[in-house]
């Protein structure tokens, strides 16, 4: 039996920063079987920290998501319903075939106009402050305002889906999870029935829900719902920590951002640093062994659980040499902050559009810009990596 890590014993300190801790494992081996920390310390899994490991598990077959191929039923499937992230060919090809061309860098680059609208008017009501949170008044609004307008979801009521979706995707603990699931389970059935009675419009849920009444067979209701969900979540929680965490980047690392400001053709290169450097996925969402496996010489049993450390890939010293240094200038290519093989992160485009639109904006209109305080709020579990409060100054 392979000696069970237990992640739990280091504490804080590794939400607030565990590479160090990736590090040491990786220096031990690129598989172990960890005991997760809290909220989730009754579960046990592998965990993939080497690169070439990681890639390799990401794109192999054998690991599947759909919990049907090994009995179990998901807490976000009970509820919500099946969705890309918890399906496997032929499912998961057909209902990424629905959207994928709404997402291609084509169509997304469409989108810039309102994108920099957005970006303008927040910083526009922000600046005049002198001082803010920067998650609250510019990461957090910016994306989700941008995917709600995308899928046709007006007015949202922004502090309390927050609540629920942050809480979904980064639990304090197993009730909070199930309690948001319920919510957004009932908040997203409404919104579906508000507007497929509020008739046609032109907007991807719409699409979608059109879709679903004429041919059932191409998306089934559950799915819909699974759609809406993984869409409006994964749309935002993600792209509000690739602004936060890369504004507090550059703001740490003075050489660098005095680099980016003299010369913001680095700007692409830099968006790509800071998803390598501290990417807002830090372990991909669970896959389970179909079948026993080997992965670099360590036994997988069938039905066991595997968790691929994305950013514990990204510090890999075999792949990317010295992978603690923040450098905008370094070959980036191959981090697999967005994941990699099927479930390659539909949204990718979208994210680098609004975080260069974002970056660039802010940037220019903050000469002056500074941190006001320790980033703070660093958010539970092991999927999402990011802070819910990073105070700024200009
Ligand atoms: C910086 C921002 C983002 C990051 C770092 C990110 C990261 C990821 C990662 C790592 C995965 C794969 C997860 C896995 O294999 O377990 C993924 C999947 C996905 N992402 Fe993103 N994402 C971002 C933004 C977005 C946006 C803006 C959208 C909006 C549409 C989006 C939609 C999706 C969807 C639908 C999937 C599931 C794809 C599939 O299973 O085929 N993401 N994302």
């Amino acid at each position: 039996m392979a000696e069970v890590i237990d992640l739990g014993e280091y504490g804080a300190r590794f939400r607030e920063d565990p590479h160090p801790v990736y590090a040491e494992l990786r220096a031990l081996g690129p598989v172990h079987r960890v005991r997760l920390p809290p909220p989730d310390e009754h579960h046990e899994t592998w965990l993939v920290v080497g690169y070439e490991e990681a890639r390799a598990a990401l794109a192999d077959p054998r690991l599947a998501k759909d919990g049907q191929k090994i009995g179990v039923t998901f807490l976000d499937e009970e509820l919500i319903g099946k969705y890309l992230l918890t399906a496997d060919p032929p499912q998961h090809t057909r209902l990424r075939a629905l959207i994928a061309r709404e997402f291609t860098m084509r169509r997304v680059e469409t989108l810039r106009p309102r994108v920099q609208e957005i970006t303008d008017a927040l910083l526009d009501s922000m600046l005049p402050r002198g001082r803010a949170d920067l998650v609250e008044s510019f990461a957090y609004p910016l994306p989700l305002t941008v995917i709600c307008e995308l899928l046709g979801v007006p007015d949202i009521d922004r502090a309390a889906f927050r609540a629920m979706s942050t809480e979904a995707v980064a639990p304090v603990s197993a009730e909070s999870a199930y309690d948001a699931f319920a919510q957004l389970a009932a908040y997203l059935t409404d919104l579906i029935e508000d507007k497929r009675c509020a008739g046609p419009a032109d907007d991807l849920l719409s699409g979608l829900i059109r879709t679903t009444a004429e041919d059932g067979d191409r998306l089934s209701a559950e799915e819909l719902r699974g759609m809406a969900f993984v869409l409006l979540i994964a749309g935002h929680e993600t792209t509000v920590n690739l602004i936060s965490s890369g504004v507090h980047a550059l703001l740490t690392h003075p050489g660098q951002l005095a680099a980016l400001r003299a010369d913001m053709t680095l700007l692409d290169g830099a968006v790509e640093e800071m998803l390598r450097y501290e990417g807002p996925v830090e372990n991909a969402t669970f896959r389970y062994a179909a079948e026993p496996l080997d992965i670099a010489g360590t036994a997988v049993g069938s039905g066991e659980a595997v968790m691929i450390g994305l950013t514990a890939a990204d510090r890999d010293e075999f792949r990317f040499p010295a992978p603690d240094r923040f450098d905008i200038r370094r070959d980036t290519r191959g981090h697999v902050a967005f994941g990699h093989g099927i479930h390659y992160c539909l949204g990718a485009p979208l994210a680098r559009l609004e975080a260069r639109v974002a970056l660039r904006a802010l940037l220019d209109r903050c000469p002056d810009l500074a941190l006001d305080g320790p980033p703070s709020g660093w958010l539970s579990g092991m999927l999402m990596r990011g802070v819910r409060r990073l105070p700024v100054r200009w």
